[in-house]
């Protein structure tokens, strides 16, 4: 048996959502076990794109999907989403789409409270998706919040409401905001549950028997390990914890069912939001990489900061999630630089630094030490096989898997599914 988590080491969006869809042919479940809606994952196979935020990108194969109970799920956006690839051909099924009972909700006024607090933060905003995200992973450890398996009784649930609604109403008197209509609420929950509740099952469940039957199972990771809340550039991360830990705690099974962990990293460095980022570029090699990249969020359409390959924070990433072999991508859009650089330590008031710092100042304050590599002139686009590749793009991948530390087991050359080297099958046995 072999199970895989997909995980992101650096600040997201490095292809998960094309590396998920690739190996789910080989996967026979697939389960996301942290974030929400903030996360934006693109597909493209053939002509059509697929865009999936709350889904796993195994529901684009047909492949049975789970949403754990470590995601925070806005039902509304719930109900979009499948009928969006519905109108795509994607036809979603409770026997192919599973949504755990215990995982919190995302509820209106916590898109409300997350863009609040951004407005007011001025120069110091996170630049959160706006989505609700943070609010609802709080009411979770604040043991308030409405879940899943609530919009069955919502009756029952009236005691819990009238508490979570009792903080927020607090909240919102502070912002000079009105009070949340209760009623309306009530309203808009029941009318939404019977889009939801066909869906809804003890996930654990079904994940057990899987394992019992020695199916493969797909850990899908949302955002990456830099934005993870306790490993990431803290206080500018997500609120869930995005390491490959996260994966049994946020879909019920145990530690043990993780037997290979797959780090998807890019060939160079973005970020979208605020936070400290070492080797940006805010010259024309940044905006090259930017363009080249198609760098724009699929959340907000933001346009992404890009910079150097940093291996000092992916060495980091690496291991704190127990990476066995990275998926490197986008390493066509490195393609017709001169020279790249890629850092490999910092310095910190005249002294190197071989890790990146937990203090917020130290963080903002380092400055990368660079090596430099010659680049190269051909086309990697496509690439399907190791002779497709330069020589000076294969120095390029040795160098970064002896700064990393880590093997290559894959290399994505194009956005399109099956442009893709296969160096390692991480599901081999
Ligand atoms: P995710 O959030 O990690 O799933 O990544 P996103 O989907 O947000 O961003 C990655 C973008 O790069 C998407 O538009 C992909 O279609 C695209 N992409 C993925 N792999 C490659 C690649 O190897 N080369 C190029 N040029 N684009 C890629
Ligand atoms: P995928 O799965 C990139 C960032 C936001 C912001 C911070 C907090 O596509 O890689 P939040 O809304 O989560 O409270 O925002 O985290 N962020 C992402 N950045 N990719 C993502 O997901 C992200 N999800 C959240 O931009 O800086
Ligand atoms: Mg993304």
């Amino acid at each position: 048996m072999a199970n895989v988590v997909v995980i992101g080491a650096q600040w997201g969006d490095e292809g998960k959502g094309k590396i998920v869809d690739w190996l789910s042919a080989r996967a026979d479940v697939v389960v996301r076990f942290q974030g929400g809606h903030n996360a934006g994952h693109t597909l493209v196979v053939g002509n059509q794109v697929y865009k999936l935020s709350l889904l796993p990108s195994g529901v684009v194969r047909g492949t049975l999907s789970v949403i754990g109970n470590g995601v925070v799920f806005d039902p509304w956006h719930f109900r979009d989403e499948v009928e969006r690839l519905s109108g795509q051909g994607v036809k979603l099924m409770p026997e192919v789409l599973q949504v755990a009972e215990n995982a919190p909700l995302i509820l209106p006024f916590h898109g409300d409270l997350d863009a609040l607090r951004e407005d007011a933060s001025g120069a110091g905003k996170i630049g959160t998706t706006r989505r609700g995200i943070g609010p609802a992973y709080e009411d979770k450890v604040g043991r308030r919040a409405l879940r899943v398996c609530d919009l069955a009784d919502l009756e029952g649930a009236a005691p819990q409401i009238d508490r979570l609604l009792a903080h927020h109403n607090a909240l919102r008197a502070g912002f000079g905001v009105e009070p949340i209509d209760r009623d309306r609420l009530l309203r808009d929950l029941a009318e939404i549950a019977p889009s939801v509740l066909p869906f809804v099952a003890p996930v654990w469940q079904t994940l057990a028997t899987k394992r019992r039957q020695r199916a493969r199972i797909l850990f899908e990771g949302a955002q990456g390990v830099l934005l993870d809340v306790d490993h990431g550039t803290y206080p500018f991360v997500t609120s869930s914890n995005v390491v490959a830990g996260q994966a049994s705690a946020g879909s019920g099974m145990g530690p043990g069912a993780i037997n290979y962990v797959l780090g998807i990293v890019k060939a160079y460095t973005t970020r979208v939001g605020s936070g400290p980022f070492p080797t940006e570029l805010d010259d024309e090699i940044g905006q090259r990489l930017g363009e080249r990249g198609r760098e724009f969020g699929t959340v907000t359409g933001r346009k992404r900061r890009c910079g150097w390959f940093d291996a000092t924070l992916v060495k980091q990433s690496i291991a704190l999630s127990g990476v066995d072999g990275i998926a490197l991508t986008k390493l066509d859009v490195l393609d017709g630089f001169d020279e790249l650089l890629v850092c490999t330590g910092y310095e910190l008031d005249g002294k190197a630094l071989d890790h990146f710092p937990a203090s917020a100042r130290q963080q903002a304050a380092i400055r990368p030490v660079y090596e430099r590599f010659e680049g190269w002139s051909e086309s990697t686009q496509g690439a399907r096989s190791w002779a497709d590749l330069p020589a000076a793009a294969i120095k390029y991948i040795r160098r970064i898997e002896e700064l990393i530390d880590c093997p290559v087991a894959l290399v994505s050359t194009s956005p399109e599914r099956d442009d893709t080297i296969l160096v390692r099958d991480p599901f081999r046995d």
